[in-house]
């Protein structure tokens, strides 16, 4: 029987690395998702060494449509509960939106909101109907306003805020809890990924473990948010809504070249 299970998709770098090292060393068991079975394998014995809990791994690419039914329906029949659920997967893409490649963009969609809401949709109806469950969605500050440059990576964050928030709202008295981690620049594989390994932004990123860190205690609070960068925050929440947004948009393109 497993205890506590937390599921993290994304598990094998960054951020969803960290995340399963925070619910780990609390004593609870993990179902580590991503592509790269060998670094979820390296993870996973890693994690049982160390904080003597059980993890599986499940090697899954979830821009494939079917995939996350087959976690669910794998979970289900080991007699499996998730308790928690860390939405954490996702990657970016840098450029003009209308020179980008379509397939990208549309994969970047699938992961970023498609694969999101759909966990979300087959896991907390049992948290409901259990009376407790935690989700944790990994966001972004780019889901708080349009990002040009970045126009569908910001876009598909701006998803992810209205929809756990939304979710959030509804499931109040429930005993399920949905929280959006937006963290600002992280010191992870996404910046190669995104193409702005050059960009100033991740001159002075914030680690994983501290960004982890953060979104968990968030989560265990049962906030709707967390932004992981004070002065962010404060530019976000007090200033944007003040500056035109053509000039907002300026700044942010600025920051993305
Ligand atoms: N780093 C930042 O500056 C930053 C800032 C704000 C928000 N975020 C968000 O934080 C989250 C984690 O990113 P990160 O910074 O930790 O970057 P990362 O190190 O590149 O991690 C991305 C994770 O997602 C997994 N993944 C990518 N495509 C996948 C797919 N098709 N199917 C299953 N798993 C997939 C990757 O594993 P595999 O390659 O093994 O599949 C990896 O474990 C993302 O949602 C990102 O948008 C990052």
């Amino acid at each position: 029987m497993m205890q506590q299970l937390g599921l993290i998709t994304g598990a094998s770098s960054g951020i969803g690395r960290s995340l399963a090292h925070e619910h780990a060393r609390r004593g609870r068991d993990l179902l580590i998702v991503a592509r790269r079975e060998d670094e979820l394998n390296e993870l996973a014995d890693e994690l049982r060494e160390r904080y003597s809990v059980a993890v599986r791994v499940v090697a899954k690419d979830l821009t494939d449509p079917a995939s996350r039914r087959e976690i669910f329906e794998l979970v289900e029949g080991q007699g499996l509960t998730v308790d928690y659920l860390f939405n954490n997967a996702g990657f970016g893409g840098a450029g003009q939106f209308h020179e980008q490649d379509w397939d990208m963009l549309s994969g970047m969609m699938e992961l970023n909101m498609r694969a999101v809401a759909e966990l979300m949709h087959l896991f907390v109806p049992g948290m409901v109907a259990r009376g407790r469950g935690r989700v944790l969605n990994t966001s972004s500050t780019a889901g708080f306003m349009p990002g040009p440059l970045q126009a569908v990576y910001f876009a598909t964050k701006a998803f992810v805020n209205s929809v756990s928030k939304a979710v959030a709202s509804e499931l109040q008295g429930t005993g399920v809890t949905v929280t959006a981690l937006c963290p600002g620049a992280v010191k992870t594989d996404f910046a190669d990924t995104a193409g702005l390994s050059e960009s100033k932004l991740f001159e002075s990123a914030a680690t994983p473990q501290t960004t982890a860190a953060q979104g968990y205690t968030a989560m265990e609070a049962g906030r709707l948010e967390v932004i992981t960068e004070v002065g962010l925050a404060v530019a976000i929440k007090g200033l944007m809504p003040f500056i035109p947004e053509r000039l907002a948009m300026a700044g942010v393109k600025k920051i993305q070249s």
